[in-house]
């Protein structure tokens, strides 16, 4: 079973993520994220960091993705295993059709045409939903900022994920970012163990 984690930064996905860490460690999940593949999230993290060609910046993350998938996702669920990822495709949707605007006609077409027939659909995603002022006020103190990291950026980021969930309703659980750590934590690992459990 593949489970994703997804939100505009600062939705506090990580700490979502190192939580599940300790709460599931009796299920042995592969935790794994994107961008961050064996030999390319180094040259994805420069991309972003230079931020001077969408495009590339684009090709890199489906590049880093299609890597994520042979090296890490695929064999992991080949073996029965859980895989929970901290990003994954809906980032590509969320943020490459903002990203790419004015780069080519139709960011959607294409990011559809670049995922079908290889990659995998996660069987849930849970969207951390927050107000994107928030957001980049919990980002605040972190020191330099990722040039995704402005609020007009992550509203329509946000919209695209909330898109994506409205044509996909079954597969994403929907969850408020603006909720008590702990809360967020307890939902999420009661909805895991509920799936895992009706397998
Ligand atoms: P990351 O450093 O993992 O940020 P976070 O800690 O918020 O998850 O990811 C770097 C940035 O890359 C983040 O702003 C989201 C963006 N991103 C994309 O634009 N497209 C993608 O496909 C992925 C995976 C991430």
């Amino acid at each position: 079973m593949l489970i994703t984690l997804e939100g505009i930064d600062g939705s506090g996905k990580s700490t979502l993520y190192r939580g599940l860490e300790e709460r599931l460690a009796d299920v042995n999940p592969l935790f794994t994220r994107e961008p961050g593949s064996p030999y390319l999230g180094e040259a994805v993290r420069r991309a972003i960091a230079e931020n001077n060609d969408p495009l590339a910046e684009a090709a890199l993350f489906v590049a880093d993705h299609a890597v994520h998938l042979a090296t890490v996702v695929r064999p992991a669920l080949e073996e029965g295993r859980l895989v929970i990822s901290d990003r994954y495709s809906d980032s590509r949707f969320a943020y490459q059709q903002v990203s790419l605007k004015g780069y080519h006609e139709n960011p959607k077409q294409w990011l559809t045409a670049v995922h079908s027939r290889w990659s995998i659909v996660p069987d849930i995603t849970f969207l951390l939903l927050i107000s994107p002022k928030n957001a980049l006020a919990r980002l605040g103190d972190r020191g330099e900022k990722e040039h995704f990291e402005q609020e007009e950026f992550l509203e329509e980021v946000q919209k695209n994920y909330l898109d994506r969930m409205s044509e996909n309703p079954n597969r994403f659980i929907l969850v408020d970012a603006e909720l008590p750590a702990e809360t967020i934590l307890d939902f999420v690992e009661k909805s895991i163990r509920e799936r895992i459990n009706k397998q």
